[in-house]
């Protein structure tokens, strides 16, 4: 594992929808862990990003408190945090286009993420093609060392590192190459239906769910009768107890399924416990924090300032390098 004790540890988000389990166990808990170990740590809401997608101004700007507001909730401490709006950042788009200037038509044109918004049916449209610029110029100008992300994001992380090393190539050491940090121990969480939970699947189940009771008892299952032993390697509820449960419990729930007479309506039961134990609090200090809007506005203006200036020095140098 490629880690050093604090690291300038970035990652964002995108605005795009509800957030849901597979984002807190699968890139959100792992930035309130580097908080807890007290990296020098940045996330940001990458707004500009899900304009490629978004198309409606309120419903961006209401994704976008949302984001902001879960991730306060669930952990994010912003006096530990620099919390910020990408758009409150403009100097990212003024890197993307240097960077822009060095980036081959090829280098994306082989980018996954893009071929597979192409593969389900959007638009090919400038802003999704370049994308991963804007993503390196994100990462690039906080002078990031590690990036928490997910599987799916770490070929952007390798254009981050191309793009870095042809702008020091042309203009002098500016950029150091940052690396993408993906925990060996996030799996692939389970959606409803069983395969990979996404939005794009509508198999997910929200941070705060209102219909949480019904999703998880509408978890699909097998159809073993409840007196027979089951093998709960590999079955969704018991894959998403592990993620909410202490050892102990799953050991129980392991060896309950094994001896048999446990049905998957009583897993359910106790999935829904588990979820409730640790999102109840998470519930009530969000809709405390819902309730102060000039709060989260004053929390994300502070984060702003400091990401501003932690980009000011970076800028400096890139401006007189490029001959502005
Ligand atoms: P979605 O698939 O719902 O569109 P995103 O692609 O926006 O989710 O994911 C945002 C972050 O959450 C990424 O870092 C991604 O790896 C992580 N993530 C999303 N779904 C899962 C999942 N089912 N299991 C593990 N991590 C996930
Ligand atoms: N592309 C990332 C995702 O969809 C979001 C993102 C945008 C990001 N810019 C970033 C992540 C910079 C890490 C660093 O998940």
């Amino acid at each position: 594992m490629i880690y050093y004790l604090f690291m300038r540890i970035l990652t964002g988000i995108q605005p795009s929808g509800k957030l849901h389990w597979g984002n807190y166990f699968g890139a959100m808990k792992s930035m309130f862990d580097l908080q807890e170990k007290g990296e020098d740590m940045f996330m940001f809401i990458a707004n500009f990003h899900a304009m490629t997608t978004v198309r409606d101004g309120e419903t961006l700007r209401a994704a976008t408190r949302d984001v902001a507001l879960d991730y306060l909730a669930c952990g994010i401490d912003p006096e530990r945090t620099v919390m910020y709006r990408q758009s409150d950042v403009p100097e990212v788009q003024e890197l993307a286009w240097y960077l822009s200037c060095l980036t081959p038509m090829g280098l994306l044109e082989r980018c996954h993420s893009y071929k597979d918004k192409m593969a389900h049916g959007f638009e090919a449209t400038h802003g999704l093609f370049a994308y991963p610029v804007l993503m390196a110029a994100d990462i690039l100008i906080m002078n990031s060392d590690l990036v928490p992300v997910g599987k799916d994001q770490k070929q952007h992380l390798e254009v981050t590192r191309d793009l870095a090393q042809k702008f020091n190539n042309a203009y002098g050491e500016i950029f150091k190459l940052p690396d993408a940090y993906i925990p060996e121990t996030v799996a692939t969480i389970p959606g409803t239906d069983g395969q990979k939970m996404s939005k794009s699947y509508h198999n997910t189940i929200e941070l705060f769910d209102p219909s949480v009771k019904k999703k998880v008892m509408g978890i699909v299952t097998d159809s073993t009768p409840m007196e027979a032993p089951k093998e709960p390697d590999g079955n969704s509820i018991y894959e998403l107890y592990k993620l909410f449960a202490t050892p102990d419990e799953v050991a129980d729930m392991a060896a309950k399924f094994r001896a048999g007479g446990y049905g998957y309506g009583h897993a359910k039961k106790a999935l829904l416990e588990a979820y409730h134990r640790l999102f109840d609090p998470f519930r009530e200090r969000r809709d405390e924090l819902a309730r102060d809007p000039a709060k989260l506005e004053d929390i994300l203006a502070e984060g702003a300032r400091k990401a501003r200036a932690a980009a000011a020095p970076t800028m400096e140098k890139v401006r007189r390098a490029v001959g502005l």
